[in-house]
């Protein structure tokens, strides 16, 4: 039991579990840690080199002047003037070929420190050696031979301390261990500070969206619009919540109605079945209410089943299953099946397809889709008058049209006629057993084949609905 809470307290150390604002600083403090170090050791470096050539160089330079000096008389080695103008801090010493020391310095550093550079001065060549003293001082010494026609008769050795450029380089080491530090903490205090001041919209965004419950979608996050990326995230969120909002008003709209539309048959029923229960009836009275309880319960199935289909399609779980169907076949079947309501409503049923026009679609859904659209206009057309039906090509569509020449609907209905439950004439729908559903029906057919729908009427002439297909490449 204990271990959970401990391994949680370890992990809260490692990145993983810190926070943006933290690991954010985190990456930027490093990566500059990184940067101060690399240029640190270059600096370091570049300097320690150029001082300690420059150490050499003064040798050298030294070392010319003083052999300029060096007098030679019968093999034996002197040095002139030169001495006194010597650079303070540098030591000289004078070796003729017996191994006499003819001048000498102080500090001395031991012959043996030096046994290689003098056995090359011996043999003619420069040489530089860095010797540690016993006070554990270093020494940087230049040793090179003093030749007199050509041939090597003694040694000169010039040293000088490292003390002062050893000095400077730990005054740079010092002031880089202080300033290094420091600026990583100012930097650490700064990219807090920065990473804070960007991510707080982020918090703010939080808080909000954590406020909305799914009853409160009317709440916005209200971000001041900027096109930066919290901006943009504030507003995507807005967006998204705008969305959510209109379809869990529309979704408790659609249950309310379709409660509205079931209680109705039901009541009915009831109602029948109440009046038939208040005394002993013929048989032919039972008969006539339970044809009437069947009537409603057909209207009742409809409605359910019209119900179930749209809400599937809002699930995207009604899938179509795609073929050629042939619209001008369709037209043709449809006029066929619908005939026997159209005469007895004294109406002309017509159609206008003689081109075969071929789409590809789910010929059951197409066939649902014409059969409400003549139901409509055979219900919606006084008798007399005339439904026709046509199939043809348009452009890149495939248009199935149905056009009555009834009373028409006013325009300002337009606009909503293919809406759930929306119907011009409530009650004279609801007498023709029509919920509203059907050309909400319609127009979802319409768009997952990929194609539109559009009513145009005018009133006391007739309407025209026009059903858009596209006329695609058929895979088979
Ligand atoms: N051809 C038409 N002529 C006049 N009004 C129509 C026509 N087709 C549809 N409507 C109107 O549009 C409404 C919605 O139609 P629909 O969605 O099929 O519902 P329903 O047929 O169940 O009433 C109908 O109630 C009717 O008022
Ligand atoms: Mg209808």
């Amino acid at each position: 039991m204990t271990l959970v809470p401990r391994r949680r307290a370890i992990l809260s150390f490692w990145p993983p579990a810190f926070t943006i604002r933290a690991r954010l600083t985190l990456w930027y403090v490093a990566l500059l840690a990184l940067i101060l170090l690399a240029f640190s050791g270059f600096l370091y470096t570049s300097l320690s080199h150029s001082l300690y050539d420059a150490l050499d160089s003064t040798l050298a330079i030294e070392a010319r002047q003083l052999q300029q000096s060096i007098e030679i008389e019968n093999k034996q080695l002197r040095l002139g003037e030169q001495m006194n103008q010597l650079t303070p801090g540098s030591v000289v010493a004078l070796y003729d070929s017996s191994g006499q020391t003819l001048l000498d310095g102080v500090p001395r550093w031991s012959a043996s420190a030096l046994a290689g550079a003098i056995r090359q001065a011996a043999n003619g060549h420069d040489d530089l050696a860095t010797v540690r003293l016993q006070n554990g001082e270093q020494w940087r010494v230049l040793v090179t031979p003093v030749r007199d026609n050509g041939r090597t008769v003694g040694v000169l050795e010039v040293g000088r301390s490292e003390h002062e450029v050893e000095a400077a380089l730990e005054r740079l080491l010092l002031l880089m261990g202080i300033a290094v530090p420091v600026t990583l903490l100012l930097a650490t205090g700064g990219g807090l500070f920065l990473a804070d001041r960007a991510l707080s919209p982020i918090d703010r965004i939080t808080r909000t969206v954590r406020r909305i419950g799914a009853e409160d979608l009317s709440q916005r996050i209200g971000l001041p619009p900027s096109p930066d990326e919290v901006g943009r995230l504030a507003e995507t969120f807005d967006v998204m919540l705008e969305r959510l909002d209109r379809a869990f008003q529309r979704q408790r709209q659609f249950t309310a109605d379709a409660s509205h539309e079931l209680r109705t048959p039901l009541a009915i029923i009831g109602g029948q079945i109440d009046v038939a229960l208040q005394r002993r009836r013929r048989a032919e009275e039972y008969a006539e209410v339970l044809r009437d309880v069947r009537a409603e319960a057909e209207r009742m199935r409809e409605l359910v089943s019209d119900l179930l289909t749209l809400s599937r399609a809002d699930a995207g779980r009604e899938r179509l299953t795609l073929e050629p169907v042939s619209l001008d076949e369709l037209a043709a079947e449809v006029a066929g099946q619908m005939t026997p309501l159209a005469l007895a409503r004294g109406l002309q049923l017509e159609v206008d397809a003689t081109a075969p026009v071929v789409v590809s679609g789910d010929q059951t859904r197409l066939m649902q889709l014409l059969l409400n659209l003549v139901d409509n206009a055979l219900k919606c057309t006084p008798s007399g008058g005339r439904v026709s039906i046509a199939a043809k090509k348009q452009d890149a569509w495939a248009v199935l049209q149905v056009s009555d020449t009834g009373m028409g609907i006013p325009a300002e209905h337009l606009p909503h006629l293919f809406e759930r439950f929306y119907r011009v004439d409530k009650a004279r729908s609801r007498a023709e057993g029509g919920a509203g559903l059907g050309l909400a029906i319609c127009e979802w057919i319409a768009h997952t084949h990929g194609g539109r729908i559009e009513a145009a009427s005018t009133p006391g002439r007739g309407s025209t609905f026009t059903v858009y297909l596209p006329m695609r490449k058929l895979p088979f």
